[in-house]
């Protein structure tokens, strides 16, 4: 059977720590300049329908790393963008590729994508869930604090793709999650429910944030949702993650963003670039785990 990674919750909790250990022994191979190249001849394809520099870059270094290609793909001058069905393009594409990546709006569309694929398909973000990021997130709390079961975490912000995935998260390794959103913005109700107790609405971000060990946050507009820049920017004007809310955080707390990061907004340019901050190493773990994670798929390992 074809394995896909559509979501965390595709992988067992088991499965996700063992990849990233690898990943961690990936990085360390990597700075070792070792040469590893499991995937000789085989070939990435890369569906990007939104923008992206972190997800690209790693994606396209990593499987030249591991010895194979990579092709990037835009609806914009493939057939994709003409209206071909995505179950054609699925069938054809399978054919001639050993693994896709897709990076598109609508979470629907990727999953009759995968189910019309013959080989592994992966989700490189939808409007639902970014999972790719969560691998290397979860990499980074490991690689600076050891193990994230037990642990609290809070998520400022947006109920949004990266929430989601962070509830997933809660679930798959075992922390708490306290979810801190203005009314309007929560996260969809059935993937919270999932959840239980593992994951909770505090509308406050204080007392969301308070005692914690790591505090996480995005965009307050993500891609797609440009048109209501200015009116999440009033909602969510109380939920910026600055000095005063890491202070009730515990001490040693990390902070995450997946990037773009906007100053300023979401984060205060003390937090992103002071001293709990470990976001560059977040970015860098994009390539490591995500290169874990095509030999998992590609080797079964
Ligand atoms: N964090 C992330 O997915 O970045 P990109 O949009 O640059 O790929
Ligand atoms: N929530 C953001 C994440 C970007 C990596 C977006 O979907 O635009």
């Amino acid at each position: 059977m074809t394995r896909h990674f559509l979501s965390l919750l595709d992988l067992s909790s088991d499965e996700l720590l063992a990849l990233i250990r690898r990943a961690t022994e990936l990085k360390r191979m990597q700075h070792r300049s070792d040469i590893h190249t499991p995937l000789k001849g085989k070939n990435l394809g890369m569906i990007f329908e939104k923008s992206s520099t972190r997800t690209r870059v790693s994606f396209e270094v990593g499987m030249s790393q591991l010895g194979g290609h990579a092709l990037f793909l835009s609806p914009r001058d493939t057939q994709l963008g003409r209206g071909e069905p995505i179950e054609d393009s699925a069938r054809v594409l399978s054919r001639m590729l050993d693994i896709i990546m897709i990076r598109t709006y609508d979470h629907t569309a990727l999953e009759l994508f995968a189910a019309h694929s013959r080989v592994p398909v992966i989700n490189a973000l939808t409007d639902l869930l970014h999972p790719c990021q969560l691998l290397a997130d979860m990499q980074t709390y490991f690689e600076h604090r050891g193990d994230i079961r037990g642990k609290r975490v809070a998520w400022i912000g947006d109920g949004n793709n990266m929430c989601h995935s962070y509830i997933n998260a809660a679930r798959r390794f075992g922390f708490h999650l306290n979810i801190a959103c203005p009314e309007g913005y929560d996260p969809d109700k059935a993937i919270l429910e999932t959840a239980e107790e593992q994951a909770v609405i505090v509308r406050d971000p204080l007392q969301a944030a308070e005692n914690v060990d790591l505090v996480v946050t995005d965009v307050w507009a993500s891609m797609g949702q440009e048109e209501e820049q200015k009116q999440r920017e009033k909602a969510f004007a109380r939920y910026q993650v600055n000095d005063a809310l890491m202070a009730g955080a515990a001490d040693d707390a990390l902070f995450f963003h997946c990037l773009p990061a906007h100053r300023g907004e979401e984060v205060s340019a003390s937090v992103i670039d002071g001293e709990n901050s470990v976001v560059w190493d977040e970015a860098e773990n994009r390539l490591h785990s995500q290169k874990a994670l095509l030999e998992f798929l590609l080797l079964g390992r």
